[in-house]
């Protein structure tokens, strides 16, 4: 039997933390073998919010590198860069043309994202859930291993490619389904613990990067935002405590109840240093990969090239189907 496809991305915004590690990256690794994997460095995402071209650039390579060195294998995934393989843009502007607006009203993310400033953001911004589905169903995609922030776009995905099949009478597109792992699926900011991780936080406590040196990481942690109890639980009411609880149990592999016993008449502080320990100890060999593999910039451009090279085919034959059906 042929392997299922799986397709997943990350924007190459900033430095990629701890929610983007538990939620997404890490889970890729762990399955790596039981599916046929493209990951992908979604670039063109990433300039739907102002971002200087210096900056762009290097990350790109940042988390090219940084993929790796969390232990994706090149011998079971293709990695590439969405822009250096055109049909993503083709295939997201054919796909704008059937996507209702009142569907991308409905969506979360961009209101979010774009806050108060509906009248100068760019319209990439609003489009960007329709440029996420053609990047899932330029390869026929059966799963998307993605943090339960993604899911609504998913099911975006999910509808757009029901609506364009059904509008043909033809499978021209795979349906694909959201695989969203309970573990790590939603970090939630170290600073505001009601709002979620993210890259685009202001607040570099907010998150810890996947770089982030052993004395920052005491500092955030020990920052971190608690509350005036002392037990060590985990508690909807108290949502600080209980995000760096599911953190050490996204990064220990134990139970709750496990944990709680673990720190049964311990405080935060005791607490906040083993957290500590457990993301050093997680986060050191990953430092030591990268730094190997960002020094030689030759070989990690001709990974990504080579990737490219890799899905290309995939990508034009679907283009070729979504054409004909089309009738362009
Ligand atoms: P960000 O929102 O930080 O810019 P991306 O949009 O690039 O991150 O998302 C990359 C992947 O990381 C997606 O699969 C997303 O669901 C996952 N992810 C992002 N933030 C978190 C989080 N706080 N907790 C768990 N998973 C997350
Ligand atoms: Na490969």
């Amino acid at each position: 039997a042929t392997k299922k496809r799986v397709f997943s991305g990350i924007q190459p915004t900033n430095n990629i933390h701890l929610g983007n590690y538990l939620g997404a990256i890490r889970n890729w690794v762990e399955t790596q073998d039981q599916y046929d994997n493209i990951f992908c460095i979604v670039d063109l995402h990433a300039i739907t919010l102002p971002i200087e071209p210096k900056e762009l650039h290097s990350n790109i390579r940042k988390l090219a590198a940084l993929y790796l060195a969390c232990g994706l294998d090149l011998s079971k995934c293709s990695l590439f860069v969405q822009s250096h393989v055109h049909q993503h843009a083709e295939l997201s502007w054919i796909l704008n043309c059937y996507t209702p607006m009142g569907w991308l009203n409905r969506m979360t993310q961009f209101k979010t994202k774009a806050g108060e400033d509906m009248e100068s953001v760019g319209t990439g911004l609003y489009c960007y859930p329709v440029l996420m589905a053609g990047d899932i169903l330029l390869y026929q995609t059966d799963m998307v291993p993605v943090g339960d922030d993604q899911r609504q776009h998913v099911e975006l995905t999910r509808d757009l490619a029901q609506r364009f099949n059904g509008l043909y009478n033809k499978p021209v597109f795979t349906i694909p389904k959201a695989d969203i792992r309970t573990a790590g699926a939603r970090i939630m900011s170290l600073a505001d613990p009601t709002k979620k991780m993210s890259k685009s936080d202001p607040n570099p406590n907010a998150y810890i990067t996947l770089l982030d040196d052993p004395k920052t990481i005491k500092k955030k942690i020990g920052r971190a935002t608690t509350d005036s109890e002392r037990l060590v639980t985990f508690d909807p009411a108290r949502p600080g405590i209980t995000n760096l609880l599911t953190i050490y149990q996204a990064l220990t592999g134990q139970s709750q109840q496990h944990i709680e016993a673990e720190f049964a008449g311990k405080g935060y502080g005791d607490f906040k240093a083993a957290l500590t320990d457990c993301l050093v100890e997680t986060l050191a060999p990953i430092q030591q990969r990268y730094h190997e593999l960002i020094s030689d910039m030759p070989a990690l451009e001709g990974v990504l090239k080579q990737g490219a090279d890799e899905v290309r085919p995939l990508a034009e034959k679907t283009m070729i189907k979504v054409k004909k059906a089309i009738g362009l």
